[in-house]
């Protein structure tokens, strides 16, 4: 079974991904580096964890860089804590088998370090 599946498909991820952004556009820290238009920051997101966890794949869209999206954003290591922060607490609110959640908060883990790598690489120059 694949990690899409285990977490529970289509619906937790949508939850997982509504929770989460309701807080990080009302969180001081987060939302003024993030655009007006929320949902189609939703929407990318829900198809960047399809792709992550291994769900269905839209033949029509390109794989996504996660260093490709964040280089050129002033993202710091606080804005990197808050983030993982705020998706814990969402996936403790939207994902009911633990075992799945703990696989996906120790991918996003990776790829927030890698966000914040690039970025901090970028703000150097
Ligand atoms: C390190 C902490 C992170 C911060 C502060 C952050 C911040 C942001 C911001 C501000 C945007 C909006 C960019 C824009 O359209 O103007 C964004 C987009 C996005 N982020 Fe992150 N991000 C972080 C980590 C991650 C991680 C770990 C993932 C992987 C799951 C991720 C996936 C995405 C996706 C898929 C988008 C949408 C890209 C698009 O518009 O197509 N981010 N992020």
């Amino acid at each position: 079974m694949s990690l899409y599946e285990a977490l529970g498909g289509e619906k937790v991820l949508a939850s997982l991904i509504r929770s989460f952004y309701h807080q990080v556009y009302h969180d001081s820290l987060l939302r003024p580096l993030f655009p007006d238009d929320r949902r189609r920051v939703e929407q990318a997101q829900l198809s960047f964890l399809t792709q992550l966890t291994g769900g269905p794949r839209n033949l029509n869209q390109e794989p996504t860089s996660l260093a490709m999206i964040h280089r050129l954003l002033p993202i710091r290591r606080e804005h990197a804590v808050r983030w993982l922060a705020l998706m814990e607490k969402a996936s403790i609110e939207t994902i009911a088998n633990e075992e799945a959640r703990l696989q996906l908060m120790e991918r996003l883990q990776i790829g927030a370090m890698n966000v914040l790598r690039v970025c901090e690489a970028h703000q150097m120059n």
